[in-house]
């Protein structure tokens, strides 16, 4: 790892929709189209992560796939050595680290992720230990490759602190183990953010957009006929308010309208806000959003209909090497400070 390394991945449970758009796959793409040369991209597919709740494990090589060619659909280049496209699972470092790192993990910083205290709420008892540790395995993902920046959506914020505490931990317990990523508000003022991204349900903007939403209604997947977006968002969820004002609290869908236009724009929310402040009719204003929404889904929809599984299979192949690689050193450095290899002579 010469230069230094940004990394990120989305899980491939199923399509992926515009947060994971905006909150991950933008933000790392756009740099690496205009900063690959100075820095190390990492974008990779965390397919251990899939299972953390149940899916249909025959459906799991497709969302894969599928997953590569949504990274490629929205810009990923392929042909550039300093970026890296790979599936966790190909770089078995990943579970190694794991185990290691699960023992110098404490029950209670795990029970306190707000991640698994929703998820645990609704399965109860059946919850799976690895839906428990999966932060550990993210901070593998992101420590092995001793990356500085992580761009993630607002949730995973945790996450990434944990892996912030757990390479301080090791550190200082084992000499300098690991690059400490940056902290949080430096992240986003790299990406050009004043805060974490998060992008709200349509149907009920109390909640995150999410692909494990009980319902699709509030949902916009990056596959979706763009007909059907359109009317997604025309029957978004308002308030009786009939003033358009970017208010998260008081106004959450109208504030979310806002926002998703901003983001499709690349515009600051302000700017959007002072365009249409006031605007009394909310049907005008979501007919905007939609009508942008669906031509950026065709779009983006007939990229992804050129991609090349060939080219994947390609980046595939010539990543995992680089990827096993540096990993490898990083996990050996691992297995001496513990004392599972012998010291360095
Ligand atoms: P995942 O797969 O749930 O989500 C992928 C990315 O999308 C972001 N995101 C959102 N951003 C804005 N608004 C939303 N509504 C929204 N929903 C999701 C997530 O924050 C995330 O950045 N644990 C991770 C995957 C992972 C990872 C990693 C990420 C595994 N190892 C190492 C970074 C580094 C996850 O489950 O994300």
């Amino acid at each position: 790892m010469s230069k230094p390394v940004i990394l990120t991945g989305l899980r491939a449970n199923n399509d992926l929709h515009i947060g994971n758009y905006f909150g991950a796959m933008l933000p790392i793409i756009d740099t690496a189209k205009q900063r690959a040369g100075e820095y190390q991209v990492n974008m990779f597919i965390p397919d251990l992560h899939s299972f953390t709740t149940e899916i249909d494990h025959s459906q799991l090589q497709g969302h894969v796939m599928n997953n590569a060619r949504l990274y490629v659909a929205s810009g990923l280049p392929l042909d550039n050595h300093d970026i890296l496209l790979y599936r966790q699972s190909y770089v078995p470092a990943h579970s190694e680290l794991t185990w290691i790192l699960d023992c110098f993990t404490a029950m209670g910083e795990m029970s306190r992720m707000t991640q698994f205290k929703d998820k645990s709420s609704k399965l109860g008892d059946r919850i799976g230990v690895g839906l428990f540790n999966y932060p550990v395995l993210m901070a593998c993902d992101i420590l092995l490759y001793g990356a500085q920046y992580v761009p993630v959506g607002d949730d995973q914020t945790q996450h990434l602190e944990f892996t912030r505490d757990i390479a301080g931990r090791m550190n200082s317990k084992f000499d300098d183990l690991f690059t400490v990523p940056h902290e949080v508000a430096k992240q986003h003022e790299f990406f050009g953010k004043g805060q974490g991204l998060r992008i709200m349900d349509l149907a009920d903007p109390g909640k995150k957009m999410s692909k494990s939403a009980d319902s699709d209604k509030g949902v916009i997947f990056l596959t979706d006929n763009p007909e059907v977006a359109h009317k997604k968002i025309m029957s978004a969820t308002t308030d009786d308010l009939a003033s358009v004002n970017y208010n998260p609290i008081e106004q959450p869908g109208i504030s979310n309208l806002i926002q998703i236009l901003a983001l499709l724009r690349g515009h600051p929310i302000d700017d959007v806000e002072q365009a249409y402040k006031g605007m009394d009719k909310y049907g005008d204003f979501k007919r905007i959003v939609a009508d942008e929404m669906k031509q950026f889904l065709g779009d983006f929809q007939s990229k992804l209909s050129g991609v090349s599984d060939d080219a994947i299979h390609g980046a595939f192949k010539r990543s995992e090497e680089v990827a096993n690689e540096q990993a490898n050193q990083t996990l050996l450095r691992v297995q001496r400070a513990v004392g599972l290899r012998p010291k360095e002579s």
